[in-house]
């Protein structure tokens, strides 16, 4: 790890994703010699053009990965009622293994109760309560996609993490939370101190400037500044805010002059996230079919 002043290195998502995503490819083919169709359902409420835009780049790489992927578009005016019947649809429907509900839904929907209609083995997001609880307990299920991209993204650039302090800015149901879960959990590549730090600690500098591994998932542009941060540390950006299409890290640029290693303002955890949804997707079709 270089030390403080010199350039950090780059700890760039691209190639974690495409370990992952030919991983995933291959699983596929497999799933389809024995006869079984990995299908990816996506939904999309509303018109948005950004979540349009999303759902299909999705779509697009879940056709090149092999999957089929049933589309169900419900209009801006659906109810509540009518997403839950969607995803009980989905549910029931023993072809479809994975549905994805494209996040943000028009505001007079309640996304979290939503989720809980959604079948827990059919949730590639993995942020189900279910699953929540299942990596709580260490039991076998679909995982966050960002916090598992990041222990992926960590291992696959032989960045130890056992045993070391791991710090996080942000308790977030998305990242902080179920990112200290699993790096604390008993396996090779987590086993870590893991700190989690919010708004209720004050002096959270304090733990980030002793973290060897540091965790911004706070969506704060620039909350992040070269003083937070211990010299050779890991930085790890995980948290952004968006203006607009204008994307704003948590972690300020200059933080590379102090790190040992930082992942990129744009490449770095973002597509470990995408890589991880299509993980759980395969994952879910081989467990429907019994080849898990
Ligand atoms: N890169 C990706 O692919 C990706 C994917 C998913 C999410 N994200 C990003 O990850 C971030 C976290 O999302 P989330 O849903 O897990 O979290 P969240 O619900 O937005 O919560 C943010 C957390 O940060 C803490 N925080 C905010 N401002 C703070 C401050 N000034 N000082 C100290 N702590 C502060 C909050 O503390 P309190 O709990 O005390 O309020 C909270 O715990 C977001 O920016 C999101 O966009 C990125």
């Amino acid at each position: 790890m270089s030390s403080a002043g010199t350039t950090a290195r780059i700890l760039s998502g691209g190639p974690v994703a495409d370990q992952v995503l030919a991983e995933v490819a291959e699983a596929v083919l497999a799933l389809r010699a024995a006869g079984v169709t990995p299908a990816l359902a996506t939904v999309l409420v509303g018109d948005d053009d950004a979540s349009a835009g999303y759902i299909r780049i999705k779509q697009r790489q879940a056709a090149e990965l092999g999957f089929v992927s049933p589309h169900v578009h419900l209009p801006a005016s659906a109810s509540q009622a009518d997403l839950h019947a969607v995803l009980e649809d989905l549910n029931s429907d023993k072809d479809v293994h994975g549905v994805l509900v494209q996040y943000p839904i028009p505001g007079h929907l309640d996304y979290d109760r939503a989720l809980q209609v959604l079948d827990p083995d059919k949730d590639v997001d993995g942020m189900h309560p279910v699953n929540m609880g299942r990596l709580a307990l260490g039991l076998p299920g679909p995982l966050p996609c960002t916090p598992a991209g990041i222990e992926a993204l960590l291992a696959f650039h032989g960045v130890p993490v056992a045993g070391r302090e791991v710090v996080i800015l942000g308790r977030g149901a998305t990242l902080g939370r179920p990112l200290a879960m699993l790096l604390a959990q008993k396996r090779p590549t987590a086993n870590a101190a893991v700190t989690v730090v919010h708004t209720g600690v004050a002096d959270w500098p304090r733990y980030t400037r002793r973290a060897e591994i540091l965790v911004a998932a706070a969506g704060v542009p620039g909350i992040i500044q070269p003083e937070h941060v211990r010299p050779g540390a890991v930085v790890v950006g995980g948290g952004v805010r968006y203006e607009g299409r204008r994307l704003l890290p948590d972690v300020d640029e200059s933080c590379a002059e102090v790190a040992g290693a930082i992942t990129p303002r744009v490449g770095g955890v973002g597509p470990t996230t995408v890589a991880m949804l299509f993980r759980n997707a395969v994952r879910a079709a081989q467990g429907a079919a019994g080849l898990g």
